[in-house]
């Protein structure tokens, strides 16, 4: 069985192509990047990945080395996500599924960053940190749904590096650039907002923008941001470890290529004889295999479900019914 699935919620245009049991066959994307020092205008966005759908397209079949035809399910991107980039995919999915008179399947963006990132590191039932421009959640599997046990109360990380490094004149995205500034920076205080098993990132963030406006450098800013920052992940994912009796801890998105916050976990997990995984680098940003996947492990569980919504820009990770699991 072979899965094509659509990645198009936010900047990045992807097309994944994946068989029955997990084997990768091609991973291709297209990333629209707003004009300097702005961020992503939604219109543009869904202009970029309209014009560039059928090149991906074409990229993913060949590097797969297989005719459309072959394709046996078409998955996508149904939310959460910008509604006008949804609807590019969703489109493109309903044009090829009826072109080939194939089941089309929507696949709810964050399960991917999740399932991607059980396939390539082969955790079983970890605790999940998933950390992304548009997400900061510690998830964990029970009773049929991904829980959400700790989140942000307002922005999730990834935003507020970005919008950080946007505010001390850094290329996007931001997270990458903080990482190497944050090599050279010494600690100042920051707020440390942990509320519970919830965190909060915006009094940090103003914080950080008000003390660079004080004339404090770039690299202590950046390092006191990531200090601070990963170490309230790191209390509320140790006692989302303790809650659940978990053993394993996943690290998943955009944000998850970041070397001091693996550190960190990856101590945690030393210290509690937990294992710790870290999604590879191309599985970690937006793309098609991961949509493919969950298309692929919702088929194989007999999932079926009727297309009531072409998208869903607001859908919750704990909103989907798990039927794969174990
Ligand atoms: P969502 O999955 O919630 O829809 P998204 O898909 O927009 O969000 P991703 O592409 O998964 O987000 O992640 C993008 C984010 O990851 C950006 O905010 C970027 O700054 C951040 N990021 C990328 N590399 C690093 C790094 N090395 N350190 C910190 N952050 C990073
Ligand atoms: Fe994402």
């Amino acid at each position: 069985m072979l899965v094509l699935g659509i990645e198009s919620t936010a900047h990045t245009f992807g097309i994944g192509i994946v068989t029955g049991s997990g084997k990768i066959l091609a991973n291709e994307r297209s990333v629209y990047k707003p004009t300097l020092g702005k961020g992503i205008i939604p219109k543009d966005a869904a202009e970029h990945h309209e014009n560039d759908k059928e090149m991906i397209l074409d990229k993913a079949l060949s590097k797969a080395d297989i005719p459309l035809e072959d394709i046996d399910i078409i998955a996508y991107s149904c939310g959460a996500g910008l509604p006008p980039c949804l609807l590019v995919g969703a489109n493109f999915a309903l044009d090829l599924s009826k072109k080939l008179n194939k089941p089309i399947i929507p696949v709810c963006h964050q399960i991917g960053h999740i399932e991607i990132g059980r396939l390539t590191t082969n955790a079983e039932d970890p605790v999940i940190v998933y950390l992304s421009g548009g997400n900061s959640q510690v998830i964990a599997y029970a009773e049929g749904r991904y829980r959400i046990f700790g989140e942000t109360e307002d922005i999730p990380l990834g935003n507020a590096l970005d919008v950080f490094a946007r505010g001390i004149s850094l290329p996007m995205p931001g997270g990458p650039e903080i990482e190497k500034l944050a090599k050279s920076g010494k600690y100042i205080q920051l707020p440390y907002v942990v509320k519970g098993m919830d965190l909060s990132f915006s009094g940090i963030l103003t914080a950080a923008l008000n003390k660079f406006k004080e004339n404090v450098n770039k690299e202590d800013l950046s390092f006191s941001m990531q200090e601070t920052c990963f170490a309230m992940l790191t209390e509320v994912t140790e006692r989302a470890l303790a809650h659940t009796g978990k053993s394993e801890i996943l690290l998943v998105g955009g944000v998850a290529a970041n070397k001091r916050l693996q550190e960190m976990l990856d101590r945690m997990c030393e210290e509690r004889g937990a294992k710790f995984y870290v999604v590879p680098y191309e599985y970690s940003m937006d793309n098609g295999v991961m949509i493919a996947w969950v298309g692929a492990l919702a088929h194989n569980s007999g999932w079926k479900q009727d297309l009531e919504d072409k998208i869903k820009p607001a859908w919750r990770t704990d909103q989907v019914e798990i039927t794969w699991f174990k």
